[in-house]
């Protein structure tokens, strides 16, 4: 941070504001190389909103309609899915698109042929397609160029994802989560995903888009069901100065990637997905499976870079051993960000669900 407090005129209160801020969201995350960098991209970040946007970092007041948690304490993922919960229904569509992924037999004809039934699906694959994620030189105008051009594995990555982030719709009356955020924080996770994924040589880096759009599933079930729990949670890992997860696991001894994991292996999605929810809080648990170590780190990433979920203002801990595992410096991912937000940003503006 000390690099930036020097070479730049700051407006002196902002800055020490911002360094505070900084402080408090890496408080939990070891020193390392890769977390100083972090740390300065964070402090330009929040500097920058701090001048922009300065309520965004008042203490928010409780909403007036949100009763205090009563219980019962679900004793875990299932019995809390024993409840009243608010779950997502699977679109058709979605069924559709892992039927064709999951036949070895399916045809790129196959895939626009589904994609081809939801004229929303397609009108998001297309504008995808011609966004800046590719750099194609002529325009993409149909499905089945899309698909041709995308390729078979990136073309059901993009439509998978595209109907995941659909299933996280903004509720009625009083939020407890931001819907917006949810989607940016998934829509970041994914892109870092698939980022770090093709810098490590990591085959069909793709998979991880979606990946990133439902590794949070949990949680938005959780605030979503009982919003009285969800401020709880949220107050209580403020009060202690820890992250959501601690939270968790202080007020329910389970958290929302276990919880997320047991919806996404009840759905029958594949296992990496199911993996890369329930251990994404802590990935040395899915040590043969590098998705969950992958999601972890970008999850973290996300973050700390300002695509948060505006629950707690603490990061957690990054597991160092598994980033270092990737081979990716942080001057590497560093050197990306510019391009890593405008991609974020166009993506959102695509798939927003809104
Ligand atoms: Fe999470």
């Amino acid at each position: 941070m000390q690099e930036v407090e020097q070479t730049t005129t700051l407006n002196p209160q902002v800055k020490d504001a911002a360094v505070k801020y900084v402080k408090h969201l890496f408080s939990q995350a070891d020193d390392s190389d890769f977390i100083r960098l972090l740390k300065k991209e964070a402090f330009k970040n929040v500097y920058k909103k701090m001048i922009v946007d300065p309520d965004e970092f008042l203490p928010q007041p409780r909403p007036a309609d949100v009763g205090p948690w009563e219980g019962p304490k679900p004793e875990s993922p299932k019995d809390f899915l024993k409840s009243k919960v608010v779950l997502p229904s699977l679109p058709q569509v979605l069924l559709e698109i892992q039927k064709v992924i999951n036949d070895p037999d399916s045809s790129a004809d196959d895939l626009a042929e589904v994609i081809n039934k939801d004229p929303k699906l397609v009108a998001a694959i297309l504008r995808l397609a011609n966004s800046a994620m590719f750099s194609f030189r002529t325009e993409v105008d149909t499905t089945s160029r899309a698909v041709a051009l995308l390729g078979f594995k990136q073309a059901s990555s993009l439509a998978l994802g595209t109907v995941s982030l659909s299933l996280f719709k903004r509720s009625d009356g009083v939020q407890v989560l931001q819907v917006e955020k949810f989607w940016k924080h998934a829509i970041a996770c994914g892109v870092i995903a698939q980022e770090i994924a093709k810098l490590a040589g990591i085959q069909d880096s793709e998979r991880f888009f979606v990946a990133g759009m439902l590794h949070d599933i949990g949680l938005y079930v959780i605030f979503e069901s009982n919003k009285s729990l969800g401020l709880e949670l949220s107050e209580l890992a403020r009060k202690n100065g820890n992250c959501l997860y601690d939270a968790e696991m202080e007020l329910l001894g389970f958290s929302h990637a276990a919880l997320g994991g047991v919806i996404l292996k009840d759905w029958s999605f594949p296992k990496s997905l199911v993996v890369s929810a329930a251990a994404h809080h802590n990935p040395k648990k899915a040590k043969k499976d590098p998705d969950a170590g992958i999601i972890h780190v970008a999850d973290f990433i996300s973050r700390a870079l300002g695509y948060h979920l505006g629950l707690s203002p603490v990061l957690g801990v990054l597991d160092q051993e598994i980033y270092e595992s990737f081979g990716v410096s942080g001057e590497m991912f560093v050197d990306m960000i510019p391009e890593v937000q405008v991609l974020i940003e166009e993506i959102f503006e695509i798939l927003n669900p809104a």
